[in-house]
């Protein structure tokens, strides 16, 4: 192998490696979903804990305690979940510090600038006037403790408070101090960042070009802190020079958090941004709506931000995000502190002196809904609508309570939405169990079923009426008769009439006993004169049949409204562009053959063009849009059949209301005038056409 050969080989190798390295990230990154853990949003109150005083931010904790001090003087050690105060210490004058947890005892200053030293039970271990403003915390390692002055003093103390050791620097010192493998390290007002020995040795330093502002942050490798120019610097603490340095749009005078390879800074113009400590590069930045001035709080991927306003803010720690917000009735007056699974706020009342904690935790909710108010009649359609709040793929149960008997209604699955086709009237409730992996909430709806609507009675024809027809049933000779009569007279009068015998036709094939009437080849004969679009004619089969298998359902008479269903949509070709005149035509062309009265009235009804008077005029009118529907339905599934379709598929289109618009559910919901569930009248129908899906061309 030649060289260049080589050397081709490793660049191609390494050129697969990459596109192979890239496709399994692509591959196995986007993962399942875990179960979010820490904080959530939404966020509600859970509960509060009051105190007196002004707060001094921050609060502090540790092990699930936390710390904090008041203006007034006192320190508190609280048990976060117990929310109970586990000491108190009061100090001889007001306080300006919050607590700082070493890590053997606990510092605070007052006013007077008089050191506390606490131990962790809250007793007083020592005190020391310093005679000096002391700005910075007090940081304790290798039983020391450090802290900085207005006079340019680091101060070294051990931890009874004696053996004094003091490192003059050259102005105020507000950075730091920070105790780290190589030194202690601190800045001061003149731009100078020094780096000394327990002893108090200079080993080093930097010169920033301005004041170095408040507090420094370090992941061991790297320093971190902002200067008065705006510049914030990352200085390699191995070379004491900067690896990195960004302008910013402000200071920052609240401590940077490092997270992974993140470093989050909120500075002074309302913005926090989010760098990469080893570059400085800008990953994201998101202004605040509102001013500033409490530290930050990183809970696994998100990062809260406490404003000086009503306004808690959450984003998230990758791409900067808002993903929650929370706003308390009052001002904030300290930073977030998380003690799982609360977050914890703070507020103080000025008027009043008045403190408060506020106890906050994610909202948890399952809500139920029902699109129509109880009661509602049995046999009505009710559709219920669950939603979840703070839950985590949510599987959602229905079940269904009468009196002290729960029954589940609809299995645990991803499906909120439940229809109740409720058959028996009484007092109910009905009722979702949410849950997901951890949690579950359960909310109920009672509901009233009131009785079953009666059955719209087909109207005797001519009850009360003046005229009455006669459906001559066998031959004889008659006299018809009609006695007249008011509240106070009557006169009677007869004809005489004879009827013939039976004509043949009508007697083999009778469609309406008794009257002069067309067989079912003659009346689709009659369609097929009058209609020439196939699926015009396969739709008058189909509401046909549909009309023959709805009035066997009902113990009524199927020719009838088999015929009335065949026919109804006859003139529909000659009256497509004035659909006003629909049925117009129907009604003369059957007039003049001489069709049931109830036939035509049917016709008419289906088109709206009378009110439906009787259960075969809500029949056509609520089957004539379904057959449609189930026509389109049968179309959408892949096999294109009749056969292949249920109940439980046509009803999934029938709930999507974008699926065949045209076929309008509340008139298909007209079914209930007759008496049947819509479940029922959709699963008569499909198995109508399944009957006849030869000649519907969907076999
Ligand atoms: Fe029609
Ligand atoms: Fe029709």
């Amino acid at each position: 192998m030649t060289k260049a050969f080589m050397k081709k080989r490793a660049i191609w190798m390494l050129l697969l490696a990459t596109v192979l390295g890239g496709a399994s990230c692509r591959i196995f990154k986007p993962g399942i979903a875990a179960y979010p853990i820490g904080l959530s949003f939404p966020v509600v109150e859970d509960a509060s804990m009051s105190f007196k005083g002004r707060i001094i931010s921050p609060v502090r904790e540790r092990g699930g305690a936390y710390f904090y001090s008041t203006e007034n003087g006192f320190v508190r050690c609280v048990d976060g979940l117990e929310k109970q105060v586990i000491w108190t210490f009061e100090a001889n004058s007001g306080l300006r510090t919050a607590p700082f947890l070493g890590r053997e005892k606990i510092y605070v200053y007052d006013k007077a600038d008089v050191l506390y030293c606490l131990d962790p039970q809250g007793k007083l271990s020592w005190k020391k006037a310093v005679g000096e403003k002391v700005l910075t915390p007090v940081v304790e390692d290798s039983g020391r403790i450090y802290f900085g002055t207005d006079q340019g003093i680091l101060w070294s103390l051990d931890l009874r408070g004696e053996s004094p050791r003091r490192f003059k620097a050259g102005a105020a010192i507000h950075g730091g101090p920070m105790v780290l493998d190589s030194g202690i390290i601190f800045g001061s007002d003149d731009g100078k960042l020094f780096l000394i020995d327990p002893q108090g040795q200079a080993l080093g330093g930097f010169r920033a070009p301005g004041r170095i502002i408040g507090p420094l942050a370090s992941d061991g490798k790297i320093v971190f802190f902002s200067t008065e120019t705006r510049d914030f610097f990352g200085l390699s603490l191995k070379r004491l020079k900067p690896k990195w340095k960004v302008r910013l749009g402000g200071y920052v005078q609240i401590d940077p958090v490092l997270k992974g390879e993140r470093l989050f800074l909120l500075s002074t113009n309302s913005v926090i941004y989010c760098l990469k400590k080893t570059s400085g590069d800008v990953l994201w930045w998101q202004n605040i709506p509102s001013r500033t001035a409490y530290e930050l709080a990183v809970i696994e991927d998100k990062v809260v931000v406490s404003t000086l306003s009503s306004n808690l803010l959450a984003f998230d720690v990758v791409t900067g995000r808002k993903i929650g917000e929370y706003k308390m009735a009052q001002d904030l007056k300290a930073n977030a502190l998380w003690i799982d699974p609360f977050l914890i706020l703070a507020h103080h009342d000025s008027q009043t002196d008045d403190g408060r904690f506020v106890y906050l935790r994610k909202d948890v909710q399952a809500l139920l809904s029902v699109q129509k108010a109880s009661p509602q009649p049995a046999g009505d359609e009710i559709p219920f609508i669950a939603s979840a709040i703070g839950f985590f793929k949510p599987n959602y149960e229905f079940y269904l309570k009468t009196g002290e008997k729960r029954e589940v209604i609809q299995k645990a699955s991803e499906k909120n939405t439940w229809t109740w086709y409720a058959d028996a009237e009484g007092s109910y409730s009905v009722g979702v169990n949410v849950t997901d992996e951890k949690q579950s909430r359960e909310i109920e709806i009672p509901y009233v079923i009131d009785k079953r609507p009666e059955i719209i009675a087909e109207s005797p024809l001519m009850k009360g009426k003046d005229t009455r027809t006669w459906y001559a049933d066998a031959d004889g000779s008659y006299s018809e008769g009609v006695n007249v009569t008011d509240e106070k007279q009557s006169r009677e009068i007869e004809i005489p009439f004879v009827i013939e015998k039976r004509p043949e036709k009508i007697a083999e094939s009778p469609l309406m006993k008794g009257k002069a009437a067309m067989t079912r080849e003659e009346t689709l004969e009659l369609v097929r004169k009058h209609l020439k679009n196939r699926n015009l004619i396969k739709h008058c089969l189909a509401v046909e049949a549909c009309m023959k298998a709805v009035a066997s359902r009902l113990g009524q008479d199927p020719e009838p409204w088999g015929m009335a269903g065949l026919v109804h949509d006859l003139d529909y070709e000659v009256t497509e562009k004035s659909p006003e005149l629909h049925t117009t035509e129907t009604v003369k062309i059957l007039n003049e053959l001489g069709i049931d009265p109830l036939i035509v009235h049917a016709v008419q009804a289906h088109a709206g063009k009378v009110p439906c008077g009787n259960a075969m005029d809500w029949a056509i009118f609520s089957i004539d849009p379904l057959t449609g529907l189930i026509i389109a339905a049968t179309l959408m599934h892949p096999t294109k059949k009749l056969r292949a379709i249920d109940l439980e598929f046509v009803k999934r289109r029938y709930k999507e209301k974008s699926f065949a618009k045209g076929a309008r559910r509340d008139e298909i919901e007209q079914c209930v005038n007759i008496g049947l569930s819509l479940d029922e009248f959709i699963a008569i129908c499909i198995q109508a056409m399944q009957g006849i899906d030869q000649n519907l061309g969907l076999a």
